[in-house]
């Protein structure tokens, strides 16, 4: 087994997004496109040698091929051992997980989350650090200027690892250990919750639930914990065989691509309680029977509830949540008498938070929803923790949200998406927006008078980084909130997100229909940036 030296060009596109450097397989294909990158990230880095390597991915189709580069890679820079889930499988939050439990120096995640898979669709690849969370920007522009200048790469000549079996293998002087993908992030599941009381709960027979692993990789998480550990009936977890293309479908949990579960949650004879989570399993969806819980109202709900939850007894320090994501957290800090931190999108803004000790929990509306126990957002976590404030409550998930809506009152929420627009189109749509904030404050529409306009910048509290043009939000004077942005993790066209809010304290208020409740906002929304006029579309590609 020898050591290649591999002469290479850059590739001018490696500059990572929201959340790593996700494209179509097909780039990724390119030759050296990926090595590019991976020896990037070991340029960038310093320090790494005889250390400890994560690398998993979710499964989907070029996961395999790739971490055979990576292992081989890793080997030939020195790295001194390298953890791989069996099959090639970690979800984000188990590798998250599994990088803390061994005191790893970082991790490697192949994924490009909830985006579809499949030889003609999406691949994506991330640098996690040694305390389980994405690499902050600054680690990020490193991977990238280096990308820029790269001239050659490290790879070991040698046979592929079987990646099926759990066994420890020699790869050159490194040590690659095949582990089980569910076992550490089973036992630190278990150290959170009461499973003892969901177990009883899932086998009473009298509560039934749905878990749609959407054929990405919860499947066998979910199987393992829900399944087995808690004793819910066979057939509990739906489409829980990962396949590469994951069935054809897009492994995003939200009212539009999760449609077969929204469907059996929404049809006769609903179960009480439903769940799917997405491509890599840090998102997350849940319902009650004929019900859909908002991300950002679900952030909340977990946060009032938090002490009922073993892992939470003792309160939390903080709540962070990104700035697009609704303000019902916000109430319930100030009702708890803690901060409630407001961080750009991108889940690791919420890194130095959690490790400050700052915040315990938190959320973005993008479906995600975590805590310190571990750097990533965790879908089935969330899950675990509505099963354990069900458990404990003994109400259904209609009651927990509408009793708190009447504690806290209701912030009525929805996001509009306008997928695939010509990237100029959206641009112009942003820097009109962005041309007119100055003149906004005061102005008076309707019922809503501006109070503030900005394009928002976040100083980082630990480190003093600041992060700016993230989005514009419009705030009014009654506490609604417009806001505009680009997202940060589309590999096609630009995505236009439009997240509109409004706050209604009256509990005989809190039964209309979002979109009703939100009509004049959405109608604004589209005066003030010219929507339909700019994208050339009538309508968004998706709303929830
Ligand atoms: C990923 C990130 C999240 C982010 C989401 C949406 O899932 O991990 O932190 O909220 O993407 O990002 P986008 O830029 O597409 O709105
Ligand atoms: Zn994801």
């Amino acid at each position: 087994m020898s050591i290649q030296t591999v002469s290479t060009q850059p590739y001018s596109d490696q500059k990572p997004g929201t959340s790593g450097l996700r494209k179509k397989v097909k780039v990724f294909q390119q030759s050296n496109y990926l090595e590019n990158f991976v020896q990037s990230i070991f340029d960038s880095l310093e320090g790494y040698q005889n250390e400890t390597l994560v690398v998993g991915g979710d499964g989907r189709y070029y996961n395999r091929q790739a971490i055979q580069i990576i292992l081989k890679m890793a080997a030939a820079n020195g790295f001194g051992r390298v953890l791989v889930g069996q099959g090639g499988i970690l979800s984000t939050p188990a590798a998250s997980c599994v990088i803390r439990k061994n005191s790893a120096f970082g991790g490697i995640i192949l994924s490009a989350s909830h985006n579809p898979g499949g030889p003609d669709e999406d691949f994506g690849i991330k640098y996690n650090t040694g305390n389980g969370g994405p690499a902050p920007e600054g680690v990020t522009d490193a991977i990238y200027a280096r990308s820029q200048t790269i001239t050659e790469y490290k790879i070991l000549d040698a046979a592929d690892i079987d990646l099926d079996r759990i066994a420890t293998h020699s790869l050159g002087h490194t040590t690659v250990e095949v582990i089980d993908s569910v076992t550490d992030y089973g036992a630190l599941m278990e150290t959170l919750f009461d499973f003892s009381q969901i177990k009883q709960l899932l086998s009473s027979g009298n509560f039934r639930f749905c878990m749609d692993s959407l054929h990405a990789v919860t499947g066998p998480y979910a199987k393992a914990l829900f399944e087995r550990r808690l004793n819910a009936p066979a057939g509990t977890v739906v489409n829980g065989e990962p396949l590469e293309d994951f069935g054809g479908g897009h492994p995003d949990p939200n009212l539009v691509y999760a449609h077969d579960l929204v469907e059996v949650m929404f049809g006769d004879n609903a179960p009480d309680f439903g769940a799917a989570s997405d491509g890599d399993g840090d998102r997350n969806m849940v319902l009650g029977s004929n019900f859909f819980v908002t991300p950002s109202d679900s952030l909340a709900i977990l946060a009032a509830n938090a002490t009922l939850v073993p892992g939470y007894r003792n309160g939390l320090a903080g709540i962070a949540r990104s700035m697009p994501t609704s303000q019902a957290p916000d109430r319930v800090a100030e009702k708890l008498g803690i901060d409630c931190f407001e961080t750009p999108t991108g889940w690791k803004f919420f890194g130095n938070l959690l490790d400050a000790g700052k915040a315990t929990l938190c959320g973005e509306e993008s479906f995600g929803t975590g805590s310190n126990h571990i750097r990533e957002k965790d879908g089935l976590w969330a899950v675990l923790f509505w099963l354990n404030i069900l458990a404990v409550k003994g109400q259904s998930v209609e009651d927990i949200v509408k009793e708190h809506w009447s504690t806290y009152g209701r912030n009525y929420y929805s996001r509009h998406d306008y997928e695939g627009v010509e990237s100029d189109r959206a641009n112009t749509l942003i820097s009109n927006l962005r041309g007119a904030l100055s003149t906004m404050p005061g102005q008076t529409f309707g019922p809503y008078t501006v109070d503030y306009a900005d394009d928002f910048a976040y100083t980082d509290p630990v480190d003093g980084s600041v992060a700016k043009n993230q989005g514009v939000r419009i705030g009014f004077t009654d506490g609604s909130r417009i806001v505009y942005r680009l997202s940060g993790t589309g590999t096609s066209g630009a995505t236009l997100r439009l997240y509109v809010e409004r706050y209604e304290p009256d509990a005989t208020k809190h039964n209309q229909d979002t979109q009703e409740a939100l009509a004049n906002l959405i109608a604004l929304a589209d005066e003030l940036a010219q929507i339909k006029t700019l994208t050339g579309r009538d309508q968004p590609t998706v709303i929830t």
